[in-house]
């Protein structure tokens, strides 16, 4: 029963505040992983469709795209198709898809991200270094927000508006991009039973859409090649589909990162793992726990961001429809029908937090997903996890939380508030 909740309560508080059936959802999930080998691990619930919990069985699905859609009833697709226009199909699946990744993969390597990160995030988190070694108090949440909503800004070469000064953005401008970026999330908020939008829903998604990429035709005619604006140009895009390239990475990479940022932060104050932490980072050479990096892996605070992914996996579940008839997991499922991975239960039924917990052979990194639409944004979400961390941890002290607040009623779990001070 212990296994039911393998994470700490407080990260409990946040999935029942953000959603309170999705948290009932998931935690059943983490418990039908011990059940499974009684049964089948796909079931069906009724409202919802066909779940299932088991990291092998939710990849096999990710990994079937002649058997499942990302685009039909259940999968993001559909709700950017109704949301954008009949136009997505052809870049979210088949041949398009695949020209679009192969041309946008450079722009999120391992090494562009850090230095991405490094450009862009450097001094608010030097800032924020230097209030805590003052003895004052941070607000990660904030935080994440502000750096969140910067990147997207920076990534996408988005101009200033007209009357902004030098200083655009303000960390009020990036608080702003990242509160319109959630609203638009928000929308989906009710297609856990089905993606079908209502007209009303439909209109509010697109007036914000509006909103977001005011500045993207201007990007578009004048940002550099090396943004992500300037690329799509060069590589023959038109307005349209970049506009819809634009809205969803504001999406599908600021509430996740904001979120994996702030609850790994706490997870390593409240399960006390940071002191692991922080005697792995005093260790000049890491012989204590070998093995437990990936191949790649530089130290022990990317071990720790796997880890804060792997318990948190803020996209905590995943849809697809089903495309045409094919068991999986022992279950019959029809054309037509709908599946949701629950990615967050399958993840956590591996084991609470551990800063050096090895690599979950199981899970992989169900946490971006798998397959043909693998998270394209993973290697910069993890460098900005990364980036965090070292600097609340970097000095060699221990953290204390001094208040925190549970968003409620979002998409993507969150504190409204976490603010941070030294022990
Ligand atoms: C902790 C942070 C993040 C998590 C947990 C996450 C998770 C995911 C997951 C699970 C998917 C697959 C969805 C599906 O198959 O239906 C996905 C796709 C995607 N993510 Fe991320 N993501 C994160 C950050 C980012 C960032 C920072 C960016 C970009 C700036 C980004 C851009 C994308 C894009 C463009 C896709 C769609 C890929 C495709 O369909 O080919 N993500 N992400």
């Amino acid at each position: 029963m212990i296994k039911t909740f393998a994470t700490t309560r407080h990260e409990l508080g946040l999935l029942y505040r953000a959603r309170p059936a999705m948290a009932g959802l998931l935690l059943l999930g983490t418990a039908a992983q011990s059940w499974s080998a009684k049964g089948s691990p796909v079931r069906k619930v009724p409202g919802i469709g066909w779940v299932t919990s088991d990291p092998v069985v939710a990849r096999t699905v990710l990994r079937d795209h002649r058997s499942f859609t990302i685009l039909g009833e259940g999968g993001v697709g559909d709700l950017w198709t109704q949301i954008l226009g009949d136009w997505v199909p052809g870049v979210f699946d088949g041949p398009g898809h695949h020209a679009l990744r192969s041309r946008s993969r450079e722009l999120f390597t391992e090494a562009g991200s850090a230095a991405l990160v490094a450009d862009t995030w450097d001094p608010v988190l030097a800032g924020a270094g230097d209030t805590l070694r003052a003895g004052g108090r941070v607000d990660v949440a904030r935080l994440a927000r502000v750096l969140v909503g910067r990147m997207m800004v920076s990534l996408l070469g988005l101009p200033a508006p007209v009357g902004a000064g030098d200083a655009w953005p303000s960390d009020e401008d990036a608080l702003d991009a990242f509160a319109t970026g959630e609203r638009l999330a928000t929308v989906a908020l009710g297609t856990a039973g089905s993606t079908r939008l209502s007209p009303g829903q439909i209109a509010t998604a697109r007036t914000i859409v509006e909103e977001l990429t005011a500045g993207v035709p201007e990007g578009w005619r004048t940002a550099p090649p090396d943004r992500l604006l300037g690329r799509c140009r060069e590589l023959g895009l038109g307005l349209q589909e970049t506009t819809g390239l634009a809205s969803l990475l504001m999406v599908a990479g600021t509430e996740t990162s904001a979120s994996a940022m702030m609850r790994t932060t706490a997870l390593l104050v409240d399960t006390g793992e940071q002191h692991k932490l922080l005697a792995r980072l005093s260790r000049a050479d890491d012989d204590a726990a070998p093995g437990s990096l990936l191949p790649g892996e530089g130290d022990p605070v990317e071990n720790a961001v796997r880890e804060g992914l792997r318990v948190t996996s803020p996209a905590s579940v995943i849809g697809r429809g089903v495309a045409q008839d094919v068991e999986v997991g022992g279950a019959r499922l029809r054309a037509g029908e709908r599946i949701m991975l629950l990615v967050w239960s399958a993840n956590a039924a591996a084991g609470p937090f551990q800063a050096d917990r090895p690599y979950v052979r199981e899970t992989r990194q169900l946490w971006f997903g798998a397959g043909r639409h693998l998270c394209l944004g993973a290697a910069l979400a993890r460098a900005e996890i990364a980036a965090l961390l070292r600097t609340l941890w970097g000095d060699g002290e221990p953290l204390r939380v001094v208040r925190r607040r549970a968003q409620r009623q979002v998409l993507i779990p969150a504190y409204s508030e976490l603010v941070v001070t030294r022990a």
